[in-house]
């Protein structure tokens, strides 16, 4: 569905990634791992179109973002969602507001859209609050939503669960295996910690100083709700 092949991005004489190679499948929730600069966030922008290769290429669908017309480069724009670790919601809208903003930017509405995200993500009740009023792990919920909005085919999240707590962590993971599931969509999933990724995604690609160390296969522990109990969590933990 993707191909990486042999991209690199520079920053004037700076290498961010160096000569990066990978594929990605429709079902795969692919963990993109390494250090503080090692690329991760470049990798995301070059698949968001943000930014464009130095060199090498980025196939979608087998056709390479080059090819593209303006119109399917706008199209395949809208099938990207984006999920940030600081949330990036507008203070001075409501979470209804903010998980329609997408539509409303492009001059569209879809009241039942939003009911039913706000329903998805367990933000119903608050669909009124302003983000000031909602935790960390709530505002996470609505930039889902709002990354749902307009039905992506592809979510890229950068170190989504890396200001939250353990708890908010969790939920937020299911949270995104369920949209993969119910959805259908392919997840990138950026960040440094292990364990989320480990609970999360079906590969893990590791990258030092902007080149791939290697790809991982992993399956995927992610618990469900009754089973995280605060008891059975700090029965795992401890030795006897
Ligand atoms: N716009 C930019 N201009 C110059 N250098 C950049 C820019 N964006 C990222 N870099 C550099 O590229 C490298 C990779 O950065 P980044 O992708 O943000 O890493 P990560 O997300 O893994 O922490 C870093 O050395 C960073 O300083
Ligand atoms: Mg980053």
């Amino acid at each position: 569905m993707i191909d990486v092949i042999s991209v690199s991005k520079r920053y004037l004489n700076h290498v961010a990634l160096e000569n990066l190679s990978f594929s990605v499948e429709k079902n795969d929730i692919l963990g993109i791992v390494g250090k503080s600069g090692s690329g991760k966030t470049t990798l995301l922008k070059l698949l968001n179109l943000v930014e464009k290769p130095t060199s090498g290429q980025i196939l979608i669908d087998g056709k390479t973002t080059d090819q593209l017309s303006k119109t399917q480069l706008s199209h395949y724009k809208a099938k990207i969602g984006v999920v940030f670790q600081h949330y990036n919601l507008l203070a001075n809208k409501t979470v209804a507001q903010n998980i329609a903003l997408p539509l409303t930017l492009v001059g569209q509405k879809n009241s039942k859209k939003v009911a039913e995200l706000l329903n998805f993500v367990g933000m119903s009740e608050k669909e009124n609050a302003y983000p000031a009023e909602l935790s960390g792990g709530e505002k996470q919920r609505v930039a889902i939503a709002r990354a749902l909005v307009r039905q992506p085919e592809i979510l890229l999240c950068d170190e989504a669960t890396s200001s939250l707590d353990e708890d908010n962590t969790a939920a937020i993971l299911r949270l995104l295996k369920d949209s993969h599931q119910a959805f259908g969509i392919t997840i990138f999933f950026v960040s440094h910690d292990l364990d989320a990724v480990q609970k999360l995604c079906n590969r893990v690609l590791v990258l030092e100083k902007g080149r791939v160390l290697g790809e991982v296969n992993n399956t995927p522990e992610l618990l469900s709700e009754s089973e995280s109990s605060y008891l059975d969590k700090v029965r795992r933990r401890m030795v006897e």
